[in-house]
């Protein structure tokens, strides 16, 4: 077999972190494709005769995370559509059964680089998804009821997840507390460091 395997860096952090904010800056900068589990999701709740639209909506409203074959097989079609190397995939793994997933298909498919985490404090993020909200994001998960339960979700179920790549060595801290532009110099002297240019 010959030929490199696609590059990834998994994105992770609390609802409203910035994550969708600091990917686009490094898209533009060091020419990822973007892939926002999320993203896909909401999409494919959208699709016309997508047999997972209602059950979607339903973990998306309760901030539930969506069973793996679902998201999983979503970021391999995205992945594979693009025809690219370097993908940012966005909100995963969000929990066990996510990790679970990855590994048994993706995981010998790809190189993974590392784990951008932006740490963002609880109160930031309620206050910047609700801002989201206001600014007429459309989703049916910026209100403080589904809020509760995503952040609920995190501490629970993602931040195991973060903390089973830091005692991997795989992670790399950012703090998403200043403004983008701030946080985007971290974010690109982390993959600067990395080699990407
Ligand atoms: P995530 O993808 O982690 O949920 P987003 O990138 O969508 O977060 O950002 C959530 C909201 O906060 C958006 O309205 C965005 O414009 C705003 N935002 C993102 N980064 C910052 C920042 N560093 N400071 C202030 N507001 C931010
Ligand atoms: O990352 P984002 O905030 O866009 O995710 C919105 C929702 O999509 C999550 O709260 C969850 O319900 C769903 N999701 C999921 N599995 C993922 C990522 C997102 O079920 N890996
Ligand atoms: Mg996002």
């Amino acid at each position: 077999m010959s030929g490199e395997k696609p590059k990834v860096v998994f994105v992770l952090g609390g609802p409203g972190a910035g994550k969708g904010t600091q990917c686009s800056k490094i898209v533009e900068r060091f020419h990822f494709v973007h892939l926002s589990a999320g993203d896909l999701l909401r999409e494919e709740r959208a699709r016309e005769g997508s047999e997972f639209g209602q059950l979607i909506e339903e973990y998306i409203r309760n901030g539930k995370i969506v069973p793996v074959e679902v998201t999983c097989s979503l970021l391999e079609n995205a992945m594979k559509l693009s025809g690219k190397m370097r993908f940012l995939i966005d909100g995963f793994p969000r929990n066990q059964d996510n990790l679970d997933g990855w590994q048994r298909q993706m995981a010998d498919k790809t190189d993974m680089q590392f784990v951008l985490f932006f740490d963002c404090a609880e109160d930031v993020c309620v206050v910047r998804c609700l801002g989201r909200g206001q600014g007429g994001s459309g989703r049916s998960d910026d209100n403080m009821e589904s809020l509760k339960k995503r952040i609920q979700t995190y501490n629970n179920d993602s931040l195991p997840i973060i903390k089973h790549f830091e005692n991997a060595g795989q992670v790399k801290r950012i703090d998403a507390t200043p403004d983008a532009d701030t946080v985007f110099q971290a974010v690109e002297r982390v993959f600067l460091d990395a080699g990407f240019q």
